[in-house]
């Protein structure tokens, strides 16, 4: 689906990510873990287009899409939830669903009655403005934007992050669905646990080189790299 071919980002003149690489099978999670200020973020940008890397090349369904730009990467199917969750906060909750959509082929693709049945609380919003959801709706909101847009693959940036724990387990529970359904998603995430209990696969990402990458199982039983990297 996705394979990522050492990349180098910069921002301005600061090297951010060296040589990066990390690839994505079809319906595979899998998480990129890494400490505040790692990179995590800035790969995925990278990978979305918004800081498109000066060396090495990215390759989505075989495709190069090194350095195009996010509305074409949107296009090829990927979808993208930023850690900041930005909703438009004028927009009503339905008016930021609509304007994302993005019609797919097939008929069983997301629309607008999808969404609301994939999160029944979005749908009680409707009409509400973005602006006032709580932290946890606002999420829903971001990864219903993201999926309304038929992506085959999703890039969550620390979708849980600073959500009450109730929150973090539907949306850990919505996450799998979304697997299930047959979508391959990267995930970033600072939380090992949430990465443990989702993932297929890992990759550790730390001062911008990937030091590590494994099957979950074997970083769960690797202590040793676990506290190297993870642990602040
Ligand atoms: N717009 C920017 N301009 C300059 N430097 C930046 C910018 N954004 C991030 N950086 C720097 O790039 C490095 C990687 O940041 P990045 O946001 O990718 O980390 P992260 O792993 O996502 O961290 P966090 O867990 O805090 O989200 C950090 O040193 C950060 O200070
Ligand atoms: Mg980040």
């Amino acid at each position: 689906m996705l394979d990522v071919r050492e990349i180098n980002t910069y921002y301005g003149l600061s090297h951010i990510l060296f040589d990066v690489s990390l690839s994505v099978h079809k319906g595979e999670i899998v998480c990129l873990l890494g400490r505040n200020g790692a990179g995590k973020s800035t790969t995925m940008k990278s990978i979305m287009g918004l800081t498109p890397p000066k060396q090495g090349e990215i390759t989505l369904k075989g495709d190069r899409v090194t350095g195009c730009p996010p509305y074409q990467m949107c296009r090829r199917g990927v979808g993208f939830v930023p850690d900041d969750r930005r909703v438009f906060a004028d927009l009503s909750v339905g008016e930021n669903l609509e304007i994302s959509a993005r019609p797919c082929q097939g008929s069983d693709g997301w629309d607008k009655e999808r969404v609301y049945g994939f999160f029944p609380a979005l749908s009680a919003l409707d009409r509400r403005r973005a602006g006032v959801l709580s932290g946890g709706e606002q999420q829903m909101l971001t990864i219903g934007r993201a999926l309304i847009t038929n992506p085959d693959l999703l890039l969550l940036d620390e979708p849980t992050e600073g959500l009450a724990p109730i929150i973090v387990e539907m949306l850990e529970e919505k996450i799998l669905e979304l697997k299930a359904s047959g979508l391959s998603v990267l995930l970033a995430e600072q939380n090992q646990n949430v990465a443990l209990r989702l993932s297929d696969r890992a990759y550790i990402i730390d001062n911008g080189h990937i030091r590590y990458q494994g099957s979950i199982e074997e970083l769960r039983q690797d202590e040793a790299v676990r506290q190297k990297y993870l642990l602040v």
